[in-house]
């Protein structure tokens, strides 16, 4: 890509990923046909519905938007599809399957490597309601003979967790209570759906969910909400190139602490029923930052914003308070002359009037994001390397922003990166 040119237009936002694929997961656990709408065109949907499709579930991608998933003929509860393990979400079929027949097996989740990301709390859940769970080289093997409601005390807010024991509670037995629930926009989401297929679940969004297990789930048809990450990273995009983009099909809702953050860095941004607009022309500012779960500033937008913040006047303090390997794409922002130094888990930024263009590798999903934001903001030609991350989870990102201006393209060879720099050299 080369950096410098300010992005302008309007952007359509995608399905939101981690939404899905817990809905993906309920999907299957009913017989009845799930039509889901707004499903994103992403990898790590693609590898979901192969490891679905794997254990006997149908699927069919009407559009690359829409699915039915009919999960009928289901003939195994082992998932071994060979990419299971990379994605995070993979765990939901835990809950999906436990739920549903009782039993499941699934390869330990793998997803981005920002820290350990042990898996305890979901087990926690299916342990109160009854089930035994074993590792098993490299697997998660749960059974329950009878599957019946608990009250679970998460240790900490756990996204995952909150999810995967909503799964599995919604068919057992009885009343399951989630204190210290997660709130974030994707439980409410995946809570509303499991109420749309016939399940009783009260309190998502709030830290406590109360889940009162049905006999059966039905079919439904289900949208998709918006994804606030992707969301987020088109707004810093205005920001950091001092563009103004106007961002379709959002929930202005779930980007207010985004929203928040960009306006103390010296950001307009107007708020409508379903968009939003982010004006970047006027110079950054410094600002501290916190990663807190929902609803505070959510720790997949970090990358992003440290990159915003490293072109910001002034001094900026970002603490990473959900990860403990957040902050690997440090290093390549550095090359491009960005001033941050890393202790643990706090980064301290030093706005610089600058970045040029550098040779990057993508280390995980949102930091990929957020090194071809810096990109675009730097003066020069950069490459992003291992967009095999970036890939896993924004949608035609650079699609999308070639259609705001930006001069950027994905090329699959070095001999490609050349010609794009000898035709974009002015
Ligand atoms: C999900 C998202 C991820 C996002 C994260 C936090 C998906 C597929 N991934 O990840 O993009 O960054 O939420 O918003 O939706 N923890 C434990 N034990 C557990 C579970 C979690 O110690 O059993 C810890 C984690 O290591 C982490 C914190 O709790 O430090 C939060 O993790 P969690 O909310 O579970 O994140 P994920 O569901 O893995």
């Amino acid at each position: 890509m080369k950096g410098g040119t300010p992005l302008v237009g309007e952007v359509t936002i995608s399905g939101a990923k981690n939404a899905a694929l817990g809905i993906i997961a309920a999907a299957i656990m009913t017989d009845e046909d799930v039509r889901l709408e707004n499903i994103p065109d992403v990898n790590d949907i693609n590898v979901m519905l192969d490891a679905i499709q794997g254990i006997g579930v149908t699927v069919d991608r009407v559009d690359p938007h829409t699915v039915v998933i009919n999960g009928s003929n289901i003939f195994k509860a082992t998932v071994d599809s060979a990419y299971i393990d990379k994605i995070r979400a993979g765990y939901y079929l835990l809950g999906a399957l436990l739920g549903k027949y009782r039993h499941a097996e699934v390869a330990m989740p793998g997803g981005c490597a920002i820290g350990k990301r042990p898996i305890d709390q979901h087990i926690k859940g299916f342990r109160a309601m009854n089930a035994d769970v074993d590792l098993d080289g490299g697997r998660v093997v749960v059974d329950a003979k009878d599957l019946i409601g608990g009250h679970i005390y998460l240790d900490m807010v756990s996204v995952g967790a909150t999810i995967n024991i909503m799964l599995a509670a919604a068919l057992a037995s009885g009343v399951t209570t989630i204190e210290n629930a997660a709130k974030e926009p994707h439980v409410v989401d995946i809570a509303n759906m499991l109420n749309a297929m016939g399940a009783r679940i009260m309190g998502a969004g709030t830290d406590v969910i109360r889940i009162t297990g049905v006999e059966r789930l039905h079919g439904c048809e289900y949208t998709v909400i918006p994804d606030q990450i992707e969301a987020g990273t088109f707004m810093f995009a205005a920001a950091v190139t001092h563009g103004d983009i106007i961002l379709n099909s959002v929930i202005p809702k779930h980007l207010e602490s985004i929203s928040s953050k960009l306006r103390e860095m010296g950001c307009e941004v107007t708020e409508l029923d379903d968009s939003v607009r982010v004006n970047g022309k006027a110079s950054l500012r410094s600002c501290d930052v916190k990663t807190l779960p929902y609803p505070g500033f959510p720790t997949d937008m970090q990358p992003q914003i440290c990159v915003g913040l490293s072109l910001a006047s002034g001094s900026s303090v970002v603490t990473e308070s959900i990860f403990e390997n957040r902050f690997k794409y440090v290093d390549e922002v550095l090359k491009m002359g960005a001033n941050i130094r890393v202790e643990g888990n706090v980064a301290f930024i030093n706005g610089v009037e600058s970045l040029k263009g550098a040779s990057m590798k993508a280390p995980d999903l949102r930091a990929g994001a957020a090194l071809v934001l810096a990109g675009l903001a730097a003066n020069g030609f950069s490459t992003v390397g291992s967009i095999e991350y970036i890939l896993r989870g924004y949608e035609h990102l650079e699609r999308k922003l070639q259609e705001l201006g930006a001069v950027i393209a994905l090329v699959d060879t070095d001999e490609a990166a050349e010609a794009f720099k000898k035709e974009h050299s002015a």
